[in-house]
C-alpha cells in the first residue's frame, strides 16, 4: 500500500468480501482485518470449499457480522442473495479458477456467484491458483472477459505454490489488493457532475437503398468510454453509428447512420456537454448522389462513383465550442505521432488518442487497444496493449488531467 495514500478513502465504506476455496483463504482474514482497521465495514460471503480452509466463525468474529455461506440459508432471507445497496465494492480474494469461470459466464449455483450477478459497484478480484492454471487458455479467456467488463482482476504473483511448484498463482500481496480497492473507490465518482458526449462506431454513407460505404470500426472503444464515464459518475450521451454491440444501460443512446446524421445528433447535444470524445470513425467522403433504386449492373463493365466531402464533425464542433473539452481519435497505419499531432492542432483539440491500427492484437474489432495520448500542452503518454475498457479509464483519467474540465477552455478565447 502506498504509505502516503490517505486511508480516508476506506473509512466508513462498506465492502462485501467473497472468499473461495483456495489454500490462500487464510490470507483473507488479514485482508478483512486491514479493511476493518481503516474503518470499513465488511460482510463476508464464503463458498462451501472456502469453509474447508477457514471456518466462517473466524470471519464472523472479526467482521462482527454474520457470514453467508449457503445459497439455501440465504434464500430464507432473500436480501443475502444480492449485494447490499450501500456496498461500495465487492472484493473476491482469493478467487479460484472456478469462481472466475462462473463470473465470466454468469453461472449462479452458489451464494457468491449469485451475488456476483447482482454486483453493480466496482468488483475487484484477486485470483490464486495452482501452477499452470493461470496460463490455461480457458482461465486467460475468462480473465479477459471480466476485464473487458470493467472488473479489476489482479495478476497473481510468481512464487512457491502449495503444490511446491514455483509459478504465477500466489494471491496478490494484501497491499496490492488494498491499493486496487482504493483506486476503484477513487475512480467511482471522479466524473460526477460531468456531461459527456461520446461518439462511436462507423458511419454508413448510402450509395443506393442496399449499398453503402463504411469502415471497419466496431464501436468497442467508444462504447467502453461511454461505460467507463457512466461508472465514474458522469451523465453520458452516446451517439453511435451502426454496430453489433448491446447498448449500455444508464446511458442515453442516440443511433445514427450517416456522417450527416451523426453531425446533427452531436450538434444537438453539444451545448449540454462538458466533454466531447469523438471515438467514431466518421466517413470523410460520401457518394454525391444517392440512387433511389438499387443500381443495376446490366450492361456495365466498369462503374465509378463520384464522392463529395462529408462534414468534419470535430472541426465543426471545435469552431463553436465555449467551455467543452474536445478529445479526438487518430487511427493511423503509419507515422502515428506526426499524423496525430497534426490532427490535434488542425481540429483545435485538447487531446488526441492516437492508435496504430496495424498493431497486432489492437485496433479495429479487437477487444484490446494500445494508444499514445497527446495533449494540446505538449504532453505525450504511451499506453501498451490493454483491454479497451482499461484504456477507456486511462483516457478519462488523462482528460481530467487536462485541467479546466468544465471551465472555459483557453482555446475558446485564443
Ligand atoms: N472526424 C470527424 N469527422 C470526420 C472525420 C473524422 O469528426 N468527417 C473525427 C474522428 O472522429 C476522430 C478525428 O476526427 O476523432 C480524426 O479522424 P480521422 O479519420 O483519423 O482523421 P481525418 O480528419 O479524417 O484525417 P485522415 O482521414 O486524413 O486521416
Amino acid at each position: 500500500m502506498d504509505p502516503d495514500r490517505p486511508t480516508a478513502l476506506l473509512r466508513g465504506k462498506r465492502f462485501v468480501l467473497g472468499v473461495t476455496g483456495s489454500i490462500a483463504a487464510f490470507k483473507a482474514v488479514g485482508l478483512l482485518r486491514t479493511l476493518k482497521s481503516h474503518g470499513a465495514s465488511v460482510s463476508v460471503v464464503m463458498t462451501n470449499s472456502a469453509t474447508k480452509f477457514v471456518t466462517p466463525l473466524t470471519f464472523e468474529v472479526l467482521s462482527g457480522e454474520p457470514v453467508t455461506t449457503d445459497l439455501f440459508q440465504a434464500h430464507e432471507e432473500m436480501k443475502h442473495l444480492t449485494v447490499p445497496d450501500g456496498a461500495h465494492a465487492v472484493i473476491v480474494a482469493p478467487a479460484t479458477a472456478n469462481v472466475l469461470a462462473k463470473a465470466a459466464v454468469g453461472l449462479a449455483d452458489d451464494v457468491l456467484s449469485t451475488m456476483l450477478l447482482t454486483t453493480r459497484c466496482p468488483l475487484i478480484v484477486a485470483p490464486a491458483m495452482d501452477g499452470g492454471m493461470w496460463e490455461h487458455p480457458t482461465v486467460v479467456e475468462h480473465v479477459r472477459t471480466l476485464r473487458s467488463r470493467g472488473v479489476v482482476v489482479l495478476d497473481p504473483e510468481v512464487g512457491p505454490l502449495a503444490s511446491g511448484q514455483i509459478a504465477q498463482g500466489r494471491l496478490a500481496a494484501e497491499s496490492r489488493i488494498i491499493d486496487a480497492v482504493q483506486n476503484a473507490l477513487a475512480l467511482q465518482a471522479d466524473w460526477l457532475g460531468q456531461r459527456v458526449l461520446v461518439s462511436a462506431g462507423p458511419t454508413q454513407e448510402a450509395i443506393d437503398p442496399v449499398r453503402f460505404i463504411s469502415n471497419r470500426s466496431s464501436g468497442k472503444m467508444g462504447y467502453a468510454i461511454a461505460e467507463a464515464a457512466r461508472d465514474r459518475g458522469a451523465k453520458v450521451v452516446l451517439v453511435t453509428g451502426p454496430t453489433a454491440l448491446t447498448p449500455p444501460s444508464g446511458v442515453e443512446v442516440v443511433p445514427v447512420v450517416s456522417a450527416h446524421e451523426m453531425a446533427d445528433a452531436l450538434s444537438r447535444h453539444f451545448d449540454w456537454a462538458t466533454v466531447v470524445i469523438m471515438a467514431a470513425a466518421v466517413a470523410d467522403f460520401r457518394p454525391k448522389d444517392r440512387a433511389d433504386h438499387k443500381l443495376k449492373k446490366s450492361g456495365r463493365t466498369a462503374f465509378s462513383l463520384e464522392l463529395e466531402t462529408a462534414p468534419d464533425i470535430l472541426s465543426m464542433l471545435s469552431a463553436r465550442r465555449t467551455t467543452q473539452i474536445l478529445v479526438g481519435f487518430a487511427a493511423e497505419t503509419e507515422r502515428l505521432i506526426a499524423h496525430a499531432t497534426a490532427k490535434l492542432t488542425a481540429k483545435g483539440l485538447d487531446m488526441i488518442v492516437g492508435n496504430d491500427v496495424t498493431k497486432e492484437g489492437a485496433g479495429f474489432g479487437s477487444d484490446d487497444n494500445a494508444a499514445v495520448i497527446l495533449t494540446r500542452s505538449g504532453g505525450q503518454k504511451e499506453f501498451a496493449v490493454m483491454p479497451k475498457r482499461r484504456l477507456a479509464d486511462a483516457i478519462l483519467t488523462e482528460v481530467l488531467g487536462v485541467g479546466s474540465v468544465g471551465q472555459p477552455s483557453s482555446i475558446a478565447t485564443e
